[in-house]
């Protein structure tokens, strides 16, 4: 076993500690039970405590048996998962169960904490502004030290927001929005910088794609999010392919990173496997590194450590368990999250839209006609067969898609209320609920088209080029 003591307690990983006190633990408990020579047991016994002393070095807790540290802990989603139990990383979304994932259930397996009526209230006070529908709907359910946050806000300490979105085809649809209308959101009421990344190298790793074409998504795609209203004067969206190779700053923090954390654990993370390309196996180190504020000099000069704030949906959680665990070994605070649900396809919760699918989702490009007609067509009902049974049972909005999109789309929570209980208890049909969602999606999609073809050429070079941001550092 090597000497604990003597290395640099910074390049150890938790997990990897806590797995060797595991082993020292069973090792120790053998040689008794082998009545073992008193030398042979002090000696390891001696080894487990410096262990356990290095473990509580490196990660601030008690080694506890069984309970490997939070924010490392692998996601179990692999073959010994429960028939029953859902799945999700960030390419795979699953579940067994029409209402979609049990979020509940997450919040415990990956560690992080609920977004509950206190933290809402705090952030109403502490913005004094009214807090997002997406926040009072429970569609951003899920954070990790929001509230440092907040208590940075109240003390007058700058923080940034971090986002992003892996550009895999042109085509973005309603669901790809819904972190960005909420990022937009935080921007405006907190006043901060905002960087947004598009993972045009990872779709290039992950996708039957050329680099021309990954880069070419990318910016189209800065388009859409452009057209979603963001301060030009605000925000950096940055293509990897392009920035990489511009900012030494960038580039720096990504090896750092990388020198932090081992194959093994990107396995146990992410589910890689020796067959998989190295591109993909260092890749999460390129989504790790806008977390830390010196990847972007030109906007943070020389202000160190500036605290990062990434709004993001639930299957992005793995990177960014990988980033809190290395950010304080290299010297960085850890960016907090807050994390939202799925955006459910049209045919029902169990699973993530896929853009490759037209009849999956509603496209940011669709018609007022073709989107009548998906969600007349496609979107999953939790009606009853005939109007009799409706009328009698009433319809079940736990499954049913089109209440589904209004819980995001529609804003008045007084209506959604109200709209619930009308088709719970059978005096709503599935045909109305089905016209009240298309006349809400037709003139939000009309709207964001228009927006979207007011963005210039002009602008897009503008939000993408590496600037000073309307922020003194
Ligand atoms: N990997 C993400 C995707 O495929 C894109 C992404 C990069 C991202 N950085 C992010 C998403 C930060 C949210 C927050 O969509």
């Amino acid at each position: 076993m090597a000497d604990i003591q003597n290395c640099d307690s910074c390049s150890i990983n938790p997990l990897d500690l806590f797995e060797r006190v595991t082993t020292q633990g069973e090792k120790v408990r053998s040689l008794k039970a082998e009545k073992a020579s008193k030398d042979e047991i002090d000696t390891a016994v001696k080894s487990l405590l410096s262990l356990k002393l290095s473990y509580k070095t490196v990660t601030g807790q008690d080694y506890k048996a069984n309970s490997p540290p939070i924010d490392f802990t692998p996601m179990n989603n692999g073959s010994a998962m429960a028939e029953d139990e859902d799945f999700v990383d960030p390419w795979t979304v699953q579940t067994s169960n029409a209402k979609g994932i049990d979020y509940d259930k997450l919040l415990v397996r990956f560690g992080s904490s609920k977004i509950d009526n206190e933290l809402i209230n705090r952030i109403e006070r502490v913005t004094g502004k009214k807090p997002h529908h997406f926040l009072r709907t429970g569609i951003f359910f899920s954070h990790r030290d929001m509230n440092q946050i907040l208590d940075a806000y109240e003390n007058k300490k700058p923080f940034y927001l971090y986002t992003g979105r892996g550009p895999s085809s042109e085509a973005m649809h309603v669901g790809h929005l819904i972190p960005f209308i909420f990022t937009k959101w935080l921007q405006e009421v907190f006043n901060v910088p905002l960087v947004i990344q598009l993972t045009d190298d990872e779709k290039y790793l992950w996708k039957d794609l050329t680099i021309e074409k990954a880069y070419q998504y990318a910016v189209e795609n800065a388009k859409d999010i452009i057209a979603c209203g963001f301060d030009i004067n605000k925000t950096f969206i940055f293509s990897d392919l392009d920035y990489l190779g511009k900012s030494p700053g960038f580039y720096k923090n990504i090896v750092k990173v990388q020198k932090h954390v081992t194959f093994n654990q990107v396995k146990g993370i992410f589910g890689f496997s020796d067959s998989d390309c190295i591109g993909k196996i260092s890749f999460p180190a390129i989504q790790a590194a806008p977390a830390f504020s010196s990847s972007f000099p030109l906007i943070f000069k020389e202000t160190k450590g500036v605290q990062c704030l990434i709004p993001c949906a639930i299957d992005q959680d793995p990177y960014f368990r990988m980033t809190r665990d290395v950010a304080p070994r290299i010297g960085y605070p850890k960016p907090a999250l807050l994390h939202s649900i799925f955006f459910p396809a049209l045919q029902g919760a169990q699973t993530k839209m896929s853009a490759s699918d037209p009849n999956s989702s509603i496209f940011l490009t669709d018609t007022p006609k073709q989107i009548k007609t998906k969600i007349n067509k496609h979107a999953f009902s939790g009606g009853k067969d005939t109007v009799e049974e409706h009328r009698k049972y009433g319809g079940n909005c736990d499954v049913d898609v089109s209440y589904m999109y209004l819980t995001f789309f529609l804003e008045d929570d007084d209506k959604l209320e109200q709209m619930k209980q009308a088709y719970t208890n059978g005096a709503l049909l599935t045909g109305e609920l089905k016209k009240l969602l298309i006349e809400t999606l037709q003139p939000l999609i009309a709207a964001h088209q228009q927006r979207r073809k007011e963005v210039t050429e002009e602008m897009v070079k503008e939000f993408m080029t590496p600037r000073k941001l309307a922020f003194d550092f």
